[in-house]
């Protein structure tokens, strides 16, 4: 058993990062043969894009997808610490899970993820509820065949998490949710330590892929038919900073565009990375999608600076505008949290002001959500919840009022849009994105899916989009 511990996943030293190639060991190949799989994610790109890899391990060991949590033989919930309603959301289906094996004791059920690597979760699991079978974290993914198949050969649980900074995995097999587009991890980790953020505790430090590796995969997505990729890190901007190369991000933007891959972008960006350089590279590349995630969290100095984010409501400003003058056409969204220890309704209102400045195409707003062992948990909050409420409400109203002011600009346009679903809601429509990442629902035939095409947008709403083909 090896469990987490939170000063251990603090330590960040200049200890080398060693990359490791995966294979599947040839004695694990058969051991879900005739048996299904269930894997649930929560949380952000990066865990979706860990479920594609440990989809693919799985079926290298002969397991089929369920269609159903209820039909299946192995359940993996893989798990997201950010907010304390992720957790509980985790919480509520690992009681689902005691259910199902009451009816079916032969269910193999486990937890990864970022709440794995909580030294709070493990306790809990290890003292409530260790019907579970196994427990890894995020630095051993790729172990998950080994630690598969120990747990299906004893009675109690198998704890495998390890605190490290992390190394880095390559040549793991991914079973993508998508035929046309693709996550591709550039870095792992974060090293920024914004103090409310339980981030850099639970995906070790700052660590980037060898630029080779990652265009390489690049290519072999093109080759295979892929149109766009999403270049991944919890902090993209810093990527090339802890390998001491003459290489940053906008070279590897740069690199990744020159593929000719049809749409390229990158999510998250931090404004404190954001170079001069990468913003002239993304005006300059076509294929290099004018939408940017730009993280605000808040507009008022005083708590930008309680919340460790290095810059400050003018320099993000700057940014801001830098980025649009450059890029024309350019989508941006954000995300902000509402009630940080401390914040004053002035402080609230400084946030509002940069979203009536910048009126952004869209945002993810979040109340403050305390994460055990962050510096900001610590911190003296004495806002009350109604009042926490209350600002998220007037946030909203806002957020969604300059989302459909966007939106509006469409109307009338043609734009291209990668067709890559059928519309749940509407018959005979496909729904995809432009290259500004909005939503649109277009009528057309199924042989356009995974088609880039020029579509003529005849409605908007808030959140989305129709159109018809141009
Ligand atoms: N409470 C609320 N929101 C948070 N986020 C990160 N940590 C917290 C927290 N403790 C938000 C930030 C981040 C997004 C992914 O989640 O806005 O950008
Ligand atoms: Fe959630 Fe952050 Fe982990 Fe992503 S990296 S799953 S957002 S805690």
């Amino acid at each position: 058993m090896l469990t987490p511990h939170l000063n251990e996943a603090k330590k960040r030293t200049k200890s080398l990062v060693k990359i490791e190639n995966f294979k599947m060991p040839e004695e694990l190949k058969k051991i879900g043969l005739g048996k299904t799989y269930y894997v649930k994610t929560y949380g952000c790109q990066m865990n979706v894009h860990d479920s594609e890899n440990i989809k693919a391990m799985l079926e290298e060991m002969g397991f089929n997808e369920a269609d159903s949590m209820e039909k299946a033989d192995l359940i993996l919930l893989n798990t997201c610490a950010i907010r304390e309603n992720a957790h509980n959301k985790v919480f509520g289906m690992i009681g689902r899970i005691k259910h199902l094996k009451e009816e079916r004791p032969e269910i193999i059920a486990g937890v990864c993820g970022c709440m794995a690597q909580e030294e709070v979760v493990v306790n809990e699991i290890l003292d409530k509820f260790s019907f579970l079978n196994f427990v890894f974290g995020t630095h051993n993914i790729h172990e998950l065949p080994e630690i598969l198949n120990k747990a299906m050969h004893k009675n109690n649980i198998e704890v495998e998490v390890y605190s490290c900074e992390g190394n880095i995995i390559e040549d793991m097999p991914a079973k993508r949710d998508s035929k046309y587009k693709a996550y591709v991890n550039i870095m792992y980790g974060c090293d920024k330590f914004c103090t409310y953020c339980i981030v850099p505790y639970t995906r070790g430090k700052q660590r980037s892929r060898r630029f080779g590796d990652i265009i390489r995969e690049v290519k072999n997505l093109k080759d295979n038919g892929y149109k766009e990729v999403t270049l991944l890190g919890q902090n993209v901007n810093a990527y090339g900073k802890d390998l001491n190369l003459e290489y940053d991000m906008s070279d590897l933007l740069e690199e990744v565009a020159k593929t000719g891959i049809e749409r390229v972008r990158f999510i998250t960006s931090h404004p404190w990375d954001f170079t001069d350089k990468m913003i002239d590279v993304i005006g300059k590349y076509p294929n290099i999608m004018p939408y940017i995630h730009l993280p605000l969290q808040s507009g008022s100095d005083r708590i930008l600076k309680l919340m460790g984010r290095r810059y400050t409501k003018e320099s993000y400003l700057e940014l801001f505008n830098k980025i649009k003058e450059t890029v024309p056409g350019v989508a941006i969204t954000t995300d902000i949290i509402v009630g940080f220890p401390g914040e004053s309704e002035e402080d609230f209102k400084e946030t509002l002001d940069v979203v009536n400045t910048c009126k952004y195409d869209s945002a993810f707003t979040f109340i403050f959500s305390p994460r055990e062992g962050t510096p900001a948990a610590k911190m003296k909050d004495d806002t009350p919840l109604s009042v926490k409420e209350d600002r998220l409400h007037q946030l909203n109203e806002l957020i969604n009022k300059y989302a459909l002011e966007a939106n509006v600009k469409y109307l009338g346009k043609t734009v291209p849009v990668l067709l890559e679903t059928i519309s749940e809601k509407k018959d005979g429509m496909l729904a995809g994105y432009t290259d500004t990442m909005k939503l649109v629902n277009v009528k057309a035939p199924h042989d356009k899916l995974g088609k880039i095409v020029d579509v003529k947008i005849t409605d908007v709403k808030t959140w989305s989009m129709d159109g018809e083909i141009a």
